[in-house]
């Protein structure tokens, strides 16, 4: 074995050092692409398929078989001069064939094990059928705009939260499935679309992106996520794929990342409709240099070779990208193993359970006046089924469905399940509105109203398809869309008990439709097995136990209204004078079947000057559930505000009826106490601190040590 590189036993850094040196300036420059065989199922990315080049860095969207792929690999790793094996990407966000709930409804569980186990059960299953190598997730952006398509990616509004789904997704990738990449996405602000509109222009202050936008990618790397892919937007008027700073000067700089940066779709030649340049040589030396290692998809990197000729770009600047995206390819194992072998490789176990027990986890009663749920069967025998989400599987799956379809194969209809749960009553399912209204018949409802007057009560299952959230999806108003708003007011005028089940991929605005039901229940787009674990919540075998990740405004003008911001300048005046304060449904919110009581909250001082808290509960009922619990901090008094509080710890907690426990925060005030500034500089000042539980007990301490210089 002459050749170093091929020696596994030294660095990949000494490894790739080695290979580089053997390179023509042509593989180089095809070690920095990355091209798509196939179409994956986001209808945005324009990917379709490529003649194939053995000598790509990268190919994405692959979704053929394992076999398939190895036989491409075998061209890469024998046809080739140097035999460099190829990574395949693919974006996995939650389900390759199965599918789990999307990222905002996984965060509604909070809970991480969720998370975890998702995202590596999911992976695994994409690896095994098509052999991905790098998943393009996380999306660990914060989300404030509901309007927003892509806020179904993500997990929430929060950057506690944004931050530990981000970790745990990553560690489920990637050391769940050894081998895979996990790569954070998109490296930074994407989601600040201005009005919610996607790919528009950012502008976001440097306080804010030091206190929300970066935190959860700096979790994610410190996680050791391999991969970042870096957003098409405009940040503060620069194309985030032309902007160094962050790029190499935060990621790197700070954060010691030692992984590759991947351009996201076409990002590079979009720099001409961003206004930049028109010219291919310059938006590849300007995404090159900035530390984009890796271009997707639009060929822009091409360009390099003749931009090294005309000295333009420096072959220093080749061999730096060059060198990250192989020492990644070897420090995976991709030079010792190119091949997925899925004899060697597990099944994950029991996929249908981790399905159904994260949905269960993830849909958050919104309402439940008089006690209408758990259905009581005695009191209902007879129950009308309606509205376009009882028939349609999309709305179960949502977006990047990976290589599911929108059909009940993959997620059992609601209309189609309901049966089942009912064994003493009788569920009658009669079609009526539409989604959209586009091709609304009115006769079909004017049957599903005539049959609801002879029914006990009445389940209308409403909300957005798997279309209406997702890439290159936002809307304006995001009520319930087309004629289901007026249909449920003709449904609430009989008289009847009304269920909503909601399934949407953004948060709602649901005044209006708060006022025609007796209850609610947020689905989210939770999967393979929404339509089981809804039922096992309505029927009483499992109490609802998520909690809004992000907040329900009360209308469309109300947007942001995260829980989360710094108070107003005269804090007892109104928001606005024609809307009452505060979100319809704020981030934490989520009723259950059971009692929980908090009580006797305390903080006390360790001798080390960190804190503990401590809240007992109890289940004040007969009911088991889940509770999740929600741990808040203020600083009501700080040289630079504070928002009026913000998350620093949650768990998931099992209390069977009747059970107490006492559970624990560890407050650590170099972590939880202290504040950044507009450059990140953390500050820690004495003072007082509220800390408050899940909105039920709050309790005032003081922090007396002085903040170091
Ligand atoms: C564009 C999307 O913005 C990104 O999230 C995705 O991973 C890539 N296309 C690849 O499909």
């Amino acid at each position: 074995m002459s050749e170093k590189f091929r020696n596994k036993f030294l660095s990949p850094e000494e490894r790739a050092a080695d290979i580089l040196l053997r390179m023509t300036l042509h593989e180089k420059v095809m070690q920095l692409v990355q091209r798509p065989i196939g179409i994956d199922s986001n209808p945005n990315n324009a990917s379709t398929w490529t003649t194939f080049n053995p000598l790509f860095g990268s190919i994405l969207n692959f979704s053929g078989s394992v076999e398939e792929r190895n036989a491409y690999q075998k061209a890469a790793v024998e046809d080739t001069r140097l035999g460099i094996p190829i990574l395949w990407a693919f974006d996995v966000i939650h389900g390759y064939k199965t599918s789990f709930p999307v990222p905002l409804a996984q965060a509604a569980t909070f809970d991480l094990e969720t998370a975890f186990s998702v995202n590596a059960a999911s992976n695994r299953e994409a690896r095994k059928s098509c052999g991905t190598d790098i998943a393009f997730a996380p999306m660990c952006e914060v989300c404030r705009d509901p309007r927003w398509g892509r806020i179904v990616e993500s997990y929430g509004e929060d950057p506690y939260t944004v931050s530990r789904f981000t970790e745990a997704a990553v560690r489920g990738i990637q050391d769940g499935n050894p081998g895979m990449l996990a790569c954070l996405k998109h490296f930074a602000g994407y989601s600040a679309a201005t009005g919610g509109r996607d790919y528009s222009a950012v502008e976001i202050a440097e306080i804010a992106m030091q206190e929300c936008y970066l935190p959860p990618f700096e979790a994610g790397v410190k996680a050791g996520a391999k991969c970042v892919m870096s957003g098409f937007n405009a940040l503060n008027g620069d194309p985030v794929i032309k902007y160094r700073n962050l790029l190499e000067d935060i990621l790197r700089g700070q954060w010691g990342f030692n992984g590759m940066v991947i351009s996201d779709c076409n990002a590079a030649k979009q720099l001409d409709d961003q206004g930049y340049s028109s010219d291919k040589m310059k938006q590849a030396v300007a995404s090159l240099q900035a530390g984009n290692d890796m271009d997707m998809v639009d060929m822009v990197y091409f360009a390099l070779e003749d931009a090294v000729d005309r000295g333009d770009v420096s072959v220093a600047d080749i061999n730096r990208a060059v060198k990250r995206i192989l020492e990644v390819k070897f420090s995976v194992g991709l030079f010792e193993s190119p091949y997925v072998d899925v004899q060697e490789l597990p099944d994950y176990p029991e996929m249908d359970a981790l399905a159904l027990d994260a949905a269960r986890k993830s849909a958050v009663l919104l309402k439940n006046e008089n006690g209408l749920l758990p259905l009581k069967p005695a009191e209902y025998r007879k129950i009308l089924l309606t509205g376009p989400a009882a028939d349609d599987a999309s709305c179960l799956i949502g977006s990047w469905m990976g290589a599911a379809k929108w059909d009940a194969e993959y997620a059992a209809l609601l209309k189609d399940t309901a049966e089942e749960y009912f064994p003493a009553g009788t569920v009658v399912y009669r079609k009526s509105v539409g989604f959209t209204g586009e091709d609304d018949d009115p006769d079909l409802s004017a049957t599903a109203l005539a049959a609801a007057e002879e029914c006990d009560m009445i389940i209308a299952a409403l909300g957005e398809n798997g279309n209406m959230s997702g890439e290159y999806r936002s809307r304006a108003f995001i009520g319930l869309p087309g004629r289901q708003l007026q249909f449920l007011r003709e449904l609430k005028k009989l008289g009847k008990p009304v269920l909503v089940l909601l399934t949407a991929g953004r948060p709602l605005v649901l005044s209006e439709v708060a006022e025609n039901c007796d209850a609610m229940l947020m689905l989210w787009q939770a999967g393979k097995m929404a339509s089981r674990a809804a039922w096992d919540i309505v029927t009483g075998k499992v109490s609802p136990s998520g909690r809004l990740p992000v907040s329900f405004p009360r209308c469309e003008g109300q947007i942001p209204c995260h829980y989360n911001q710094r108070p107003l300048a005269r804090r007892r005046f109104k928001e606005y004078i024609d809307l009452p304060d505060g979100a319809l449904y704020p981030f934490g919110f989520g009723l259950s079947y059971a009692d929980i009581v908090y009580g006797n909250l305390q903080v006390s001082e360790n001798p080390d000057g960190d804190f503990i808290a401590e809240i007992e509960l109890h289940n004040n009922s007969d009911i088991d559930t889940d509770e999740v619990v929600l741990w808040y901090i203020s600083d009501p008094e700080a040289e630079l505000t504070q928002p009026v509080k913000r998350l620093i710890g949650f768990s998931r907690e099992y209390l069977p009826a009747h059970a107490d426990k006492t559970i624990r925060l560890k407050i650590i005030p170099e972590r939880d106490l202290s504040y950044p500034d507009a450059v990140g500089k953390r500050h820690l000042e004495a003072g007082k601190f509220v800390l408050d539980c899940s909105g039920k007990a709050d309790v005032s301490f003081q922090f007396s040590r002085p903040e170091k210089k």
